[in-house]
């Protein structure tokens, strides 16, 4: 259950905080670690030289009681909080760790590749945590190796491990990572079928920011973003479809301009720290000495009275991120998908109060 008090005076906090100009974030996410047992070619931590990145995790994660450190300060900010990597199941204390912050009341996500799901307590992981976010780019064996990077045994591991959250009722949904190897499931639906049959309460869809360090593009050509982008409006409109997390102006920008547009890059509302304890001002695409800084030594005050902030109030680099997007739209957005959802709910209930929203 969500402390809805506790919510409620940390946002009249923030607004607060908003009234004097003074920007402070609402969400936090935690990079866990430098680990993750992936090789996806889109992401930072799929680096293929896993001796390496165990060796740096080691010299380098913050320990149990640096991260609970940190937690302790963020939770005087944040209504929510966003647990990653890296791979956050392969940490050994990662159910102490999470169930820290549930003593905090801080709500959890876990985002996570579910591959190592059958080695976790998932009916304590359910009392501690609100969702998992299962990273599922594909539902298919071929597509999904290919983006990820790994082979058919694990892929099987993780089908395996849905039907294991399924089993313990630990709620959950898809994520996918739209890139040129995995639109074919979108463009026919299939995904979304089978999203349903995994057990999954919803789904969640981003195109794949490339990546600034790699000379490859992973984006799939503009014709078949749009042609996804069609698909999944149609989707949207389907009487029973599952719930979709990402709003569908998110797609029609990307049928209209070939990205997502939006005025100011919203970054700020959120704390994201590495899993060193490091925080980068505005974002990672900034990765420099000056505009790093570490949480363990400063308040999250300092750093987000940071000159660096004003950076994000006129960058528009993450062309398709969907996290960006989302924290970029004007409340008005928020609004109105809110009462979509409300009406998908109530339609399914009594359809003629439905009309009326
Ligand atoms: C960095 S991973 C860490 C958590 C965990 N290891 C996992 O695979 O879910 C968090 C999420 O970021 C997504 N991601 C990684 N690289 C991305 C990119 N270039 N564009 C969009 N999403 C990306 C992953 O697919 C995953 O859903």
């Amino acid at each position: 259950m969500v402390d809805t008090i506790r919510t409620i005076k940390l946002l009249g906090k923030w607004g607060a905080n908003m009234a004097v100009g003074k920007r402070r974030p609402l969400v936090a996410v935690f990079s866990m670690t430098h680990y993750c047992n992936y090789y996806c070619p889109m992401c930072p931590f799929g680096d293929p030289d896993k001796e390496g990145q165990i060796k740096f995790a080691k010299a380098h994660d913050l320990t149990t009681e640096q991260w609970k450190s940190i937690f302790d300060k963020v939770a005087k900010y944040c209504v929510w909080c966003i647990v990653e990597g890296g791979e956050p199941t392969s940490r050994p204390d990662f159910m102490e760790l999470v169930k820290y912050l549930h003593e905090l009341k801080m709500p959890v996500t876990l985002i996570t590749n579910c591959s190592l799901l059958h080695t976790i307590d998932l009916d304590e992981l359910k009392r501690n945590i609100q969702f998992v976010t299962c990273s599922i780019d594909s539902v298919f064996e071929e597509p999904y190796c290919k983006v990820r990077g790994v082979n058919p045994q694990t892929y099987s591991r993780v089908m395996d491990n849905l039907q294991l959250l399924t089993d313990h009722k630990v709620p959950h949904y898809l994520n996918s990572v739209i890139t040129k190897y995995n639109t074919q499931e979108f463009i026919d639906q299939t995904y979304f079928d089978r999203a349903r049959e995994l057990g999954a309460g919803a789904v969640s869809l981003t195109f794949v920011e490339d990546r600034s360090d790699v000379d490859y593009s992973l984006l799939p050509d503009a014709k078949t973003m749009k042609e996804v982008s069609r698909s999944v409006l149609d989707y949207m409109k389907k009487p029973g479809a599952l719930p979709l997390m990402i709003p569908q102006e998110y797609f029609e920008q990307v049928i209209e301009h070939g990205r997502t547009v939006f005025d100011e890059c919203g970054v700020w509302k959120s704390i994201f720290v590495n899993g060193n304890g490091t925080v980068m001002v505005p974002c990672w695409k900034f990765n420099s000495p000056e505009n790093t800084y570490n949480l363990l030594e400063k308040s999250v005050d300092e750093i987000w009275s940071a000159p660096q902030w004003d950076i994000a109030r006129t960058c528009h680099d993450c062309k398709v991120l969907g996290c960006i997007w989302y924290s970029s739209q004007p409340v008005t957005t928020f609004a109105r998908n809110y009462m979509r959802g409300l009406s998908k709910i109530i339609s399914q209930e009594k359809p003629e109060l439905a009309e009326a929203i």
